[in-house]
């Protein structure tokens, strides 16, 4: 019978969304692959906690807001308002309830743009400890990359100047793929090729799997919805599938 880990030797898999550029992607993503991961962990007897946790350290709190319109009986995952703060993030990886956490984490835009190349990039402050807390129990980070070329530089200087220094894993995912526009050309999507080649170009490991851009993931907000309760139709099917085949390569890669 398989017994509960026990708090000693239990750790929870922690996901962290990272991208120096606003807009790629980075909640969309966190919120839909908890809620995947949710869908396929579900609580072992009704009332017992989730197993799958969701945090902000976005001080714009976009999860949370996104999270608490969803009513709660459909919200397959737990989350956690943590407004930056410190200790949150440990105490979520120790729970002994917990099995897997996402975390959002806000764009680090305001760095000294005159700081020498080899100096942390995350500089002081209390946004910059709330990442450096994230980033030391991160066992996967989640890197978007989208067709806008203007995503392309930060989530390099996010790699080469974040990740990579701390040794900590992680994998690009291509979002916002316009798969109706990007005709094939002789068996090849153009505008997937040349996101690929980036990646490939730089040694960078990337999802398989794109996520496609589907106008119901920016009303999904809104609406209260995560990508598996999006109503029936062809683009919810499609949606789905994006992230659950992003859900198994990250599970892969844990
Ligand atoms: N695959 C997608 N298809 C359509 N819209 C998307 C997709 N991914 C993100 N968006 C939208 O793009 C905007 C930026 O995404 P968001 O997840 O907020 O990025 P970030 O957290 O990195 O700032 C939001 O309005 C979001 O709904
Ligand atoms: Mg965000």
């Amino acid at each position: 019978m398989p017994s509960r880990p026990s708090p000693d030797t239990h750790r929870a898999k922690v996901v962290a969304l990272v991208q120096r550029k606003g807009g790629s992607g980075k909640s969309t993503l966190a919120v839909n692959l908890a809620a995947v991961s949710g869908q396929n962990n579900p609580p072992e007897n009704e009332g017992d906690p989730c197993p799958v946790a969701a945090a902000g350290i976005d001080s714009q709190g976009s999860l949370e807001d996104w999270s608490a319109r969803v009513p709660g009986d459909r919200l397959p995952f737990d989350y956690v308002v943590t407004k930056g703060r410190i200790g949150e993030i440990p105490d979520l990886v120790q729970d002994p309830a917990v099995k897997r956490v996402f975390v959002d984490t806000p764009g680090f835009m305001e760095t000294d743009p005159n700081a020498p190349m080899d100096a942390d990039p995350l500089g002081t402050g209390p946004a910059a400890k709330a990442m450096e807390e994230v980033l030391e129990h991160t066992d996967l980070a989640l890197v978007p990359l989208t067709p806008d070329w203007l995503t392309h530089r930060p989530a390099e200087f996010t790699i080469e100047r974040v990740l990579k220094p701390r040794g900590v894993k992680f994998l690009v995912v291509i979002n916002m793929w316009d798969s109706g526009n990007d005709r094939e050309k002789d068996g090849v999507r153009p505008e997937l090729h040349k996101l690929r080649e980036w990646c490939r170009e730089r040694g960078y490991p990337f999802a398989a799997q794109a996520i496609r851009r589907y106008k119901i993931h920016a009303k999904a907000p809104e609406y209260g919805l995560t990508v598996i309760q999006y109503p029936e139709s062809g683009t919810a099917l499609r949606a789905r599938e994006d992230f659950y085949k992003l859900a198994l390569t990250v599970e892969q890669n844990l």
